[in-house]
């Protein structure tokens, strides 16, 4: 019998919405999506309006995520945040290793691992992100970048906590452009990280774990996506600030199952 895994809708607002604004928008999700458990959805607000969100979706089936945080339990760490912390927040899920991260914040391979093992180690789940520069594509490196990512960043994992991980692959060429990878690109990709988990932890876990595709998903591109064998699912920048295009892109997931 084929594996059916669960698609994942995220939404990674970034450096958007006030803690008003984001519980506002999260209610209007709510009234439309609320009661829909076919599809995983998550929302992944800033930092400050984590609080406000998950008040609004305490006791629903949407889930909180976070969009990234510090290996350590406490400490000299100004401005960093621990998964203690996040769980107190009601946090389920961590963004870590976001392409934004890794390119203006420094964030490492080795220092993305630190966190997935922390997230791990706090029963968060992490959305371990991984994809190449426009260069590395053009140079032909796309895979090699991605093995090298996707490899240092679950070292230390171990089988049984495989599954509570999900990938989600962005190539940074395509984040906020409006350039979508084609699906035989995002496909071809995704089908080599879960080849990749499976020499890793074993083919049958490697069934089971979510691979999500992000970078410029709309409403308009996300069934032909969501289609594909190995695409379980969305990260989504832009078009999840509004409740119309995040709901469609729900939906679209829900079409797919
Ligand atoms: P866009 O959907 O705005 O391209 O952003 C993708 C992304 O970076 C999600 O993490």
């Amino acid at each position: 019998m084929p594996i059916i895994r669960k698609k994942l809708i995220a939404g990674n607002w970034k450096m958007n919405k006030s803690a008003g604004d984001g519980a506002a928008l999260a209610k209007e999700l709510l009234e439309a999506i609320g009661r829909e458990t076919a599809v995983d959805v998550v929302l992944c607000p800033p930092f400050t309006a984590l609080e406000s969100v998950g008040h609004a979706l305490e006791g629903q089936a949407l889930k909180l995520g976070a969009q990234n945080m510090h290996p350590e339990r406490n400490g000299a760490f100004t401005g960093e945040i621990s998964a203690e912390m996040l769980r107190t927040l009601y946090v389920s899920h961590v963004i870590l290793g976001h392409s934004e991260r890794r390119q203006f914040f420094g964030d490492t391979d080795a220092f993305v691992n630190q966190k997935v093992l922390a997230a791990l180690a706090h029963e968060l789940r992490p959305i371990l992100c991984v994809g190449e520069t426009l260069a590395e594509r053009e140079s032909g490196a796309t895979l090699t970048v991605v093995q090298r990512q996707l490899e240092a960043g679950l070292s230390g994992v171990k089988a049984e906590q495989i599954t509570t991980v999900i990938v989600a692959y962005e190539p940074v060429w395509a984040i906020g452009t409006g350039k979508v990878a084609t699906t035989e690109q995002a496909q071809e990709v995704h089908a080599f990280i879960r080849e990749l988990l499976g020499q890793l932890f074993g083919a049958a876990l490697a069934q089971k774990v979510r691979i999500l595709y992000g970078g410029s998903m709309k409403p308009a591109n996300a069934p032909e996506l969501l289609a594909q064998k190995d695409i379980d699912g969305g990260l989504i920048g832009g078009a999840s600030l509004e409740a119309r295009s995040f709901i469609e892109l729900v939906k679209a997931a829900l079409a797919a199952v």
